[in-house]
């Protein structure tokens, strides 16, 4: 199906200007991508304006949360030209997080046709420097006006792009949180579906107060072993080796994380992906065998940890950043900003449009 181009378009985004100072997920591109699904149909796609959306009070999304969404970014390239990176895989991701919230996949073709729509009208809005990138946020929400528990039978798609700063730049200070649950085996653990971000809030208000920045969150099942941050994948160096949670139900297969094991074997590191009780790995940062972390996301790239804080211990790595964080966020920059080979063929590049006085 073609894709309906609003006449708008041109003009919202001749008249734009990117800021100077971008930060994280801030600044608006001036169109969107939008596919309105009903009566069992996906309607062809339509780039727009941005603006606001028209929504019933009484919408699903509203009220029981159906609602999910990605993470991904388009990169301006060393030659010139605008990439993305695993694209595919946030659209499986996001078939599997609509699938469990009983909502229809959006076909791997229009979520496709979204995010390179986007992108291709957004170019001269997609940042050169390195770390910068245009995000992109595709989502997907149940918009039936009907307060009854039961899936919405109309749905919008809809792809937003923010050009960015990395999330999170910096070290952080990490609060193991032992109180609160987020998202349990069997529940939304591994889907990336709103209520999940929801749940983290108040975890995070109450670290804020006491000087940190992220939690980090345990198996809800055992309370033991690490799971995740907020929208990020956790890692751990010991002895020079990775060792990451494996996937478990209650954690998101982050396409970093994964894209981060493959490049740390391929430069001669062991991973082992694995349950890593959070005691042990404390003890492990006391005595100095585990002397760097660090959290990984498409939004944060890889944010180094420095201090972990459990109740009134404070466990500090040595090295923030470390040098295995370091070496491996340099190879995966190197590959999504092509200044190297991409010898496993992740890159997507993306034709620009242009546009026409
Ligand atoms: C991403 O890394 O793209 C995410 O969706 C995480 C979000 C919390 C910024």
């Amino acid at each position: 199906m073609s894709i309906y181009i609003d006449p708008a378009v041109g003009a919202s985004l001749r008249g734009f200007e990117v800021p100077e100072k971008l930060g994280f997920g801030t600044v608006m591109a001036p169109v969107m991508f939008r596919a309105v699904y009903q009566d069992g149909c996906w309607s062809r796609g339509e780039l727009v304006p941005y603006a606001p959306l028209a929504l019933d009070p009484a919408a699903k999304v509203l009220h029981y949360a159906q609602s999910c969404f990605e993470g991904m970014k388009a990169y301006r390239t060393e030659g010139g030209g605008i990439a993305l990176f695993r694209p595919e895989r946030n659209a499986v991701r996001m078939a599997h997080s609509a699938e469990r919230l009983c909502m229809p996949p959006v076909p791997e073709s229009l979520f496709m046709d979204g995010v390179r729509t986007v992108t291709a009208y957004c170019a001269n809005l997609v940042p050169a420097a390195s770390g910068e990138s245009l995000y992109l946020r595709p989502f997907l929400i149940g918009t039936q006006a009907d307060l009854s528990v039961s899936a919405s039978t109309s749905y919008e798609y809809i792809v937003i792009a923010s050009p960015s700063e990395a999330y999170h730049a910096g070290n952080m200070r990490l609060w193991v949180e032992r109180e609160d649950a987020r998202a349990a085996v069997g529940g939304t653990g591994d889907a990336k579906v709103g209520g999940n971000y929801a749940a983290s809030l108040l975890s995070i208000a109450r670290l804020k107060k006491r000087g940190y920045d992220q939690s980090l969150w345990l198996n809800p099942g055992n309370r033991k072993t690490v799971d995740e941050l907020s929208g990020m994948n956790f890692f751990a160096v010991m002895d020079g080796e990775l060792h990451t949670p494996a996937l478990n139900g209650s954690i998101l297969e982050g396409v970093t994380r994964d894209t981060l094991i493959d490049l740390a074997r391929d430069l001669g590191y062991a991973v082992h992906e694995r349950a890593i009780d959070i005691d042990d790995l404390l003890e492990l940062v006391r005595s100095g065998t585990c002397n760097e972390a660090f959290a990984c996301g498409t939004a944060a790239i890889i944010s180094p940890i420095s201090v972990f804080g459990d109740g009134d211990g404070q466990y500090e790595l040595a090295q923030a950043p470390g040098p295995v964080a370091e070496r491996l966020r340099a190879a995966l920059l190197d590959i999504q900003e092509g200044r190297v080979d991409d010898r496993f063929g992740w890159m997507q590049s993306v034709e620009p449009v242009s546009l026409k006085d």
